[in-house]
């Protein structure tokens, strides 16, 4: 099994948390993506309601650790991202888990609909979703970081450069 570790002392930029080992399978698009483009992130299981303690000493202290952007995912209920958003001002951007029953509709429900005040970013349901928060974390993180700009930058001029332009036969 590998896990993502957490090395003492060391700060992350990104934090990724998500409510259940269920939840990594999507969320590792995340971190994959925040991996590609060369930004520190660590992956956390953090529940709002099976662990409460250990989201609000995690959000209260997450300025303090170094992280500069927080991306929560969770299914269900979804109230991960918005519960963390309440104990922070760092950006909380919310990605929406696939559920068993409603197909993520019921996590981006929750997550979108936050009432005026304590905003999240809420992306997509699933892969893309969590794909799409790396990309957006990347890009508030890259307005004071000119080097993480141009690898964002190389990103881009990849995919237009990979773009077909007629269709092949599947
Ligand atoms: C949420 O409940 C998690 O984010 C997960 O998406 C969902 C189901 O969790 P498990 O029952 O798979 O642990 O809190």
């Amino acid at each position: 099994m590998t896990t993502k570790t957490t090395p003492q002392n060391q700060t992350f930029d990104v934090a990724i948390l998500m409510g259940s080992q269920s939840d990594w399978p999507i969320m590792k698009e995340a971190a994959d993506m925040l991996d590609m483009l060369g930004i520190s992130n660590e992956a956390r299981i953090i529940s709002a309601h099976r662990t409460p303690e250990k989201l609000r000493d995690f959000a209260m202290g997450a300025k303090d650790a170094g992280f500069k952007v927080i991306i929560a995912g969770a299914g269900g209920a979804a109230h991960l991202p918005g519960v963390t958003a309440s104990m922070t001002l760092l950006p909380v951007l919310g990605v929406p888990v696939l559920g068993k029953s409603l197909s993520g509709a019921d996590a981006l429900y929750s997550i979108v609909q936050m009432p005026g005040g304590i905003p999240v970013g809420c992306l997509g349901i699933g892969a893309a979703g969590a794909k799409n928060a790396a990309l957006l974390a990347a890009a508030m993180l890259a307005t004071t970081d000119d080097a993480l700009h141009a690898r964002l930058q190389a990103y881009r001029d990849d995919m237009v450069k990979n773009a077909r332009e007629f269709p092949v036969d599947p």
